[in-house]
């Protein structure tokens, strides 16, 4: 039987110079999408997976995300003594069980592969989730839940991957497609951030992976990649050598809320999903484009 995963990584270090003003005070991952900060989609997404232990790779400034994972005794108070019961539920729902959160810092900025690195302490020796807060995967069933489903079968990494335009290629870490496995396929190499024209294919990684801790050992090299950094597509690159590692195309939607069209479209997505807000929104959308044309 294939060792159950039961913690999840989220690297949440990232400077957000893409979202600056706003990230000057507020970390990207605080930005919100309707009235959710974007790292609670993706924390619903683990847990939504099964996922027990949620360890978070933060860095300066970040410190309101672990405030955020905490309970907030002044409001609840002030809640309870209003009779808010709707609002209090919503924040219970959300507010993570007591000891099953971690915080550490990637005390400077030196790329992916290094900030899942800084987790190995957390992690341990066993396999976990990684899960990038920049994508938003929005689907009846969550992306890591359909991966976990897939591990269950094929053991070993899984990566999630969707399809590019090939000219987008070069802004993405991009697989070599094998055979079927799976309900995805065998991923025969990896390449991050391939010179255009170069790709083995248009499938990229779009941030969620299942890995093996032996990955920790391949980062603890250090070594620096694409873009000076170290990144974590040269180390799963190393352990391709060793271990099977399996693409799977993720049956949902997903917003790059790295980029702000990305970030735009994720709220009017989630806020159309919403049977509360939907219906007046959708007049207030028709009314702003018709007014454009
Ligand atoms: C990272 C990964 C890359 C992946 C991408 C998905 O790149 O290194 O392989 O395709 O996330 O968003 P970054 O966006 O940090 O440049």
């Amino acid at each position: 039987m294939n060792a159950r995963i039961r913690k999840a990584v989220f690297p949440v270090a990232g400077l957000g110079t893409r979202f600056l003003p706003a990230t000057k005070t507020v970390p990207k991952e605080m930005l919100t999408i309707v009235d959710r900060p974007v790292i609670q989609y993706v924390v619903d997404e683990a847990r939504e997976a099964g996922i027990e232990h949620l360890i978070f790779v933060t860095g300066r400034n970040k410190g309101v995300i672990e405030d955020y994972f905490d309970v907030q005794t002044e409001l609840q108070a002030t809640l309870e003594n209003r009779g808010k019961t709707t609002e209090l539920n919503l924040l219970a729902a959300d507010l993570p069980e007591a000891g099953t959160t971690s915080f550490t810092r990637q005390q400077l900025p030196l790329g992916l592969g290094h900030a899942v690195w800084c987790a190995r302490e957390l992690v341990g020796r066993e396999p976990f989730a990684l899960l990038l807060p920049d994508m938003i995967m929005q689907a009846p069933k969550g992306c890591l839940a359909q991966m976990m489903e897939m591990y269950e079968e094929t053991g070993g990494n899984i990566i999630s991957v969707e399809q590019c335009e090939p000219e987008r290629a070069s802004s993405y870490g991009i697989v070599g497609v094998g055979e079927t496995a799976g309900s995805g396929f065998r991923i025969t190499e990896m390449v991050e951030k391939p010179a255009p024209g170069t790709a083995p294919s248009n499938h990229f990684i779009s941030g969620r992976y299942i890995l093996q801790p032996e990955i920790m050992d391949i980062l603890a090299r250090q070594e620096t990649g694409a873009g000076g950094e170290i990144q974590l597509t040269d180390a799963m690159i190393a352990l391709l050598a060793d271990q099977a590692f399996y693409g799977m195309p993720f049956d949902g939607q997903t917003y790059d809320c790295g980029s702000k069209s990305g970030f735009l479209a994720a709220n009017v997505a989630y806020a159309l999903a919403r049977a509360d807000i939907a219906p007046a929104f959708q007049e207030e959308l028709k009314k702003i484009i018709a007014a454009r044309r």
